[in-house]
């Protein structure tokens, strides 16, 4: 009874806002205006319970109930199913005094049910169509399960294949992160929040996170601005300029702030520049973790530099809930803080339309449809990237007859979905040996694993193996990493193939039969032991639910691999980081020091930044893949010699498909910057096209470049273009290119 004054206030408030003035003002003022009264409503100790989530996996028990009751929870993740999630969304809209809807959030990373490759994989599709649509049939399965919010996508440049989150990365450029950034919020958010199959995005982790050092998770990173701006945040404006809902700040130190509680990016670059307005959750006990990072005394303090940094919402540590009441009442804090990350929070609930329609219906037929099935198909074999295909042993030829499936991640339909596949199934997996012997027609599939994991190191299987090899005309070679070998806090500091898989591809060599390598994997791993042993390599990453079909259909030519590297694969770990978006240094080494045997210490190769035991060249550069077919890059053609400021430059250039498959190409386009104020990289990624060309045809591929393109952020902050010489590259990948120039004046 006693809430009743307070609802028929904020009903009649809501309904006029509603009726009479949804002719005169805009959606978002009308958000905007119901914020306000409603703000007004609320004690201090209901905005700070807003700011509040927690886990059910962590928290849950009766007294969670309770806390929802009286205004103290403003989220959840993990919440178990749809009916405890309407639940205690219930209690919120029953039982609480102001009846705020919750929030429920879920790590829906590549895929709720259905399964899409991990993300690097996705990144290797270099197609961002692809991508949206993907994120959009995750958005619409989770929905239905009652999720309005994914912490996704995750924008983390990452140069470190050491790093177990590499794999939910969208690789080491800012460019095609950016591009996917946008696709990832257009799939997720769809045209309209409030439409029930979409969901808030959630751009992560904001930032820097996977600088860290050593490519051990969570650690240090130390990151100038220039380089915080150029390569780390440009994924994250993007996400926010497309609309992206909410920004999940990071477990790293930066500089020695940590993310949680760095003002310096949460509110001069992500509010004053950015102008976000919707809000921020800290990662998992990440405003807490700044006691053991040495930056908070203690939880009162953590509280305190996290809300002025800019954090809205806590997740899972309650620091806030606790200390903000007395860091208010003892005048430490204004109020004005918690007032600001409330409108935050509201903003998003209502954008979201959680006030008008706050429970989730379970709907039919969302969930794992041949729709989803078929994109999560087409994605995997866009994502998956042809490394090596001697005398083009692949497509497999109709001659083949017999083929020996072996490998440890041939039949593992857990592994092949990949890290952070939390709702995915492993029953619902296609694995590529159910494929090969449910697709293969007429031809005969012998299955041996070899060893049981990635990580087997019981050699008693390989006997079998070679048998079954012996048996065949060719061999199909399932190696990489299971799926626990990638991820949060799964970081390798071996990059080879683990278990006694390297034993497993020596053995199989001396059946002389040709020996196809397909890698399963979370990062990019050091082929060098077997590289030489296997006659083609199909590089697959982990790639979901519908891995098996991706690969029979590769394999067998019915699609053509079109999928690019988003990362460089370094020759060996010693030689991480290796990127391709370098600096030159005063030494560059040349071509000619290339494979350098190892030398005399006393005499190195040319004195240049090299290795004296090892190439400087990563094994594959960055936007590299092969294709059944081959392409021919011709005739570039510049619009101009010279640009001014307000000018774009046209470019085209000629691609001819030279081979016999019809096939699709990702054609790059990078600038380099010849000499600047700071000194720039060797190459910048400033446009791709993904192109389907029938064999045989050419097609002519325009690009645009504005003075936007060739601007850069100083070590001031400043964004800005120079004058002067640029270099311009189109090309197969980041080596192979053509050359031309110009000048901006
Ligand atoms: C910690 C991870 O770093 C983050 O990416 C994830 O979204 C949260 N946990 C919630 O599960």
């Amino acid at each position: 009874m006693k809430k009743q004054p307070f609802i028929l206030l904020l009903t009649i408030v809501f309904l006029l806002l509603s009726c009479n003035q949804k002719a005169k003002i805009s959606k978002d003022e009308m958000i905007e205006k119901k914020i306000d009264s409603l703000l007004v409503l609320m004690t201090l100790e209901e905005k700070i319970g807003q700011m509040q989530q927690l886990s059910i996996s962590r928290h849950f028990n009766d007294t969670v109930y309770d806390l929802v009751r009286q205004g103290k929870i403003g989220s959840f993740l993990n919440a178990r199913n749809l009916a405890m999630r309407n639940e205690l969304q219930r209690i919120a809209l029953e039982e609480s005094r102001l009846r705020i809807p919750l929030i429920f959030g879920r790590d829906v990373i590549h895929g709720y049910k259905t399964i899409f490759p991990i993300p690097l994989g996705q990144a290797a599709s270099w197609n961002p169509v692809l991508v949206e649509k993907a994120s959009a049939i995750a958005a619409k399965e989770a929905s239905s399960d009652g999720i309005d919010w994914t912490f996704a996508p995750m924008l983390d440049i990452a140069r470190d294949p050491r790093w177990g989150r590499i794999a939910e990365s969208p690789g080491e450029d800012p460019f095609l992160a950016s591009m996917l950034a946008r696709a990832m919020v257009r799939g997720f958010q769809g045209e309209d929040l409030t439409d029930p199959s979409t969901i808030a995005a959630c751009g992560k982790h904001f930032v820097g996170y996977g600088a860290a050092e050593g490519g051990k998770d969570y650690n240090t990173t130390l990151i100038p601005e220039a380089e915080l701006r150029n390569i780390y945040l440009p994924s994250f404006k993007a996400f926010v300029e497309e609309g992206g809902q909410t920004i999940m700040s990071a477990f790293n130190d930066l500089n020695g702030i940590p993310t949680s509680g760095n003002e310096f990016t949460l509110r001069q670059i992500l509010r004053n520049e950015w102008r976000f307005d919707g809000f921020v959750v800290s990662d998992w006990e990440s405003v807490a973790e700044m006691i053991p990072h040495g930056y908070c005394k203690d939880e009162a303090e953590a509280a305190q530099k996290a809300i002025l940094a800019g954090v809205d919402m806590e997740m899972v540590s309650q620091t806030m809930q606790d200390h903000l009441p007395s860091l208010i009442q003892n005048g430490t804090i204004s109020e004005s803080f918690i007032n600001l990350a409330v409108k935050n929070i509201l903003r998003v609930k209502f954008r979201l339309g959680l006030f008008e329609k706050p429970y989730a219906d379970s709907l039919e037929n969302v969930i794992l449809t041949e729709d989803n099935l078929k994109t999560a198909r087409e994605i995997a074999t866009e994502s998956c990237v042809l490394l090596k295909n001697e005398d083009n042993v692949l497509p497999i030829k109709s001659s083949v007859k017999r083929i020996a499936v072996i490998g440890p991640l041939a039949d593992a339909p857990l592994d092949q979905l990949g890290t952070w596949a939390f709702d995915g199934r492993p029953e619902n997996s296609v694995t590529p040996l159910k494929a090969f012997q449910e697709m293969s027609e007429g031809k005969k599939i012998i299955y041996s694993p070899g060893l049981k994991t990635s990580r087997d190191k019981d050699m008693e299987g390989i006997k079998q193996a070679v048998a079954a090899a012996r048996q065949s005309d060719i061999v199909l070679l399932f190696l990489g990493e299971e799926a626990i070998l990638s991820g949060e806090a799964h970081s390798r500091a071996f990059l080879n193939l683990p278990g006694a898989q390297e034993q497993l591809v020596e053995a199989l060599t001396k059946t002389g039969k040709p020996l196809v390598g397909i890698i399963l994997a979370g990062r990019p791993l050091v082929l060098s032991k077997i590289e030489d042993k296997l006659s083609a390599i199909l590089y697959a990453w982990h790639p979901g639910t519908m891995a098996g079909p991706a690969i029979h259909d590769l394999v067998f030519g019915k699609v053509v691999p079109s999928g690019k590297l988003p990362v460089s694969f370094p020759r060996a770990e010693g030689q991480i980081p290796v990127y391709y978006n370098h600096k030159n240094t005063g030494r560059p080494p040349r071509e000619e020091q290339r494979n350098i045997t190892p030398g005399d210490p006393m005499n190195p190769v040319g004195f240049s930044a090299n290795y004296l035991d090892l190439d400087y060249l990563p094994r594959y550069p960055f936007g590299y893949g092969l294709s059944y077919t081959s392409f021919d890059y011709s005739n570039i053609l510049l619009s101009a010699d010279t640009i001014g400021f307000k000018d774009t430059l046209d470019i085209e250039i000629l691609i001819k498909n030279t081979g016999a498959y019809d096939a699709q190409e990702i054609v790059q386009l990078y600038i380099r910057d010849i000499y600047a104020s700071i000194t720039q990289p060797v190459k910048e990624l400033k446009g791709f096209k993904k192109i389907m060309i029938s064999a045989g045809d050419s097609l002519n591929v325009n690009f645009g470049l504005t003075v936007n393109d060739l601007s850069f952020y100083d070590n001031e902050g400043s964004f800005l273009a120079e004058p002067g010489r640029f270099e311009l590259f189109v090309g197969k990948n980041s080596r192979e290119t053509i050359k031309a120039s110009f000048y901006l004046k």
